[in-house]
């Protein structure tokens, strides 16, 4: 292990602060296993071998709980999938997970496909889009229709701008040592509050609309007893709704947005997608068996989450003393995972910052250990969404490139990585978007 000192009696945090990313890169390039600092009294143990990472979320997986500062989001999803602990989340992990098996998924590409169609069909054609807003639109709608079984119209006002805020102040409040009371309704709190209020609004209404009897989530999680459980009370409901619903959509559209972008800088990558699409769909829509079949398209997508992880940093909190490797971890301490500086790191990847697809082959980065490439976390916290997002980010990106030609605004565009809660191009995405003939 290799301590990593400050004079500052805030340790690393103000460096962490000031430029996460720049932090990391720093971290990465001590090329150790393991780096102890401190954020201000919290000793913080950030891990950058893969042993190291199977054995804190696998093998030893018992002795952590999710770490404290995503605990910051507690307002806003509660006791859901995302943030419960211990038995209480096996057991509702082990109810929602038959929604996401490969037989659930095949029945959600219809749906997929069509939302797609229908946002394409309302562009101008020939036009400058906000892609980055209209990815967020639409996978904000697929989760909707395909997990509750119902459409929301405007949603990028009633969901976007109070997810942004949340998501803000969240992180603000994440890298803050004094924290004002969450009690109190002043400044950041009253916008966040407000935020959560509209998200509130936002689930109630799904669950309004919800009409019983179809074969969604709400329908699973309203009826535990058909697996001969206690029935779910009406606060864990909202919560595991909150959950699927922010958890499910946000991260896809960052990565399908990073995605574009690293085909509008590399015209011969999106070439070969688009020649990938045309031979592979046999209509405008593709079916499941289609869209599995696109695995040029596949390896584009898990090398643009190599080098844009919506998920760049999460954490664990020990409840216990603990041994990971020869480092000794006391109770409370903080261990971080990083999958942007594991996926950029030299000692595993050539070309680190290139943007090459075919260094993936069968879902996997081609040489590389096990637990260095982890867009979707591992172990029993897994992304439990993880082949409903691959399923979806396949049938939106060959719906929208088998009729629509994008081109890129400039000969070079550049984004800047915003990481708060997920790593978020910071301006957004503008494209140009031509219907085919
Ligand atoms: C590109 C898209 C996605 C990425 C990169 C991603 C990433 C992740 C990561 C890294 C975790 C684990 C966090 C940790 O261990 O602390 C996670 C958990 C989770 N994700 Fe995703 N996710 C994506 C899409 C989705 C989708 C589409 C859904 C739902 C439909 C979803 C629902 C969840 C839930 C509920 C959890 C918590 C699981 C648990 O703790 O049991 N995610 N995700």
């Amino acid at each position: 292990m290799t301590k990593v000192k400050s004079r500052s009696p805030l340790g690393q945090l103000p460096a962490f602060k000031k430029d996460p990313i720049a932090f990391l890169k720093v971290m990465e390039e001590k090329q150790q296993p393991v780096l102890r600092f401190r954020f201000a009294h919290r000793p913080v143990y950030l891990l950058m071998h893969p042993a190291l990472i199977e054995e804190t979320l696998i093998r030893k997986a018992d002795y952590f709980y999710k770490s404290k500062p995503f605990k910051e989001l507690e307002p806003i999803l509660g006791q859901g999938l995302l943030l419960s602990e211990g038995q209480f989340h096996k057991k509702q992990r082990s109810h929602i997970q038959p929604l996401f098996t490969p037989k659930h998924i095949q029945t959600y590409v219809e749906d997929m496909a069509h939302c797609t169609k229908g946002k394409i069909d309302d562009w101008t054609d020939n036009k400058a889009r906000p892609i980055s807003k209209d990815f967020m639109e639409l996978t904000l709608q697929v989760i909707v229709k395909t997990m509750f079984g119902t459409m929301v119209e405007n949603g990028d006002a009633l969901v976007g701008k109070p997810l942004e805020t949340a998501m803000e102040v969240a992180v603000q409040r994440i890298r803050t040592i004094w924290k004002s009371p969450k009690g109190l309704n002043i400044g950041n709190n009253r916008l966040f509050n407000k935020a959560v209020g509209d998200l509130n609004q936002m689930v109630d209404h799904i669950i309004e609309q919800h009409s019983e009897g179809n074969d969604s989530l709400l329908s699973l999680l309203k009826n535990p007893r058909a697996k001969g459980e206690g029935s779910m009370s009406i606060q864990q409901l909202r919560d595991e709704v909150m959950t699927i619903f922010l958890a499910g959509h946000e991260t896809t559209a960052v990565t399908l947005t990073w995605t574009l972008y690293l085909l509008m800088n590399h015209l011969d990558v999106y070439e070969k997608v688009v020649e990938e699409v045309e031979d592979v769909l046999s209509g405008d829509l593709p079916t499941y068996q289609e869209a599995t079949a696109l695995t040029y398209t596949k390896k584009v997508i898990l090398e643009s989450m190599r080098l844009y992880p919506p998920a760049w940093l999460f954490g664990r909190q020990a409840q216990e003393d603990v041994n990971i490797g020869s480092t000794y971890v006391k109770k409370g301490s903080t261990l971080m995972i990083s999958p942007y500086a594991m996926h950029r790191n030299r000692r595993y990847f050539d070309y680190t910052d290139d943007f090459i697809p075919d260094r993936f082959e069968n879902g996997k980065p081609v040489g590389v250990p096990e637990f260095v490439y982890l867009p979707f976390g591992a172990g029993s916290r897994i992304c439990i969404g993880q082949h409903f997002a691959i399923v979806e980010m396949l049938v939106i990106l060959s719906t929208m490139i088998k009729s629509i030609q994008f081109s890129p605004l400039s000969s070079k565009l550049s984004v800047t990585p915003d990481p708060l809660i997920t790593l978020r191009p910071k301006e957004g995405l503008w494209v140009l978007a031509k219907r085919k003939l």
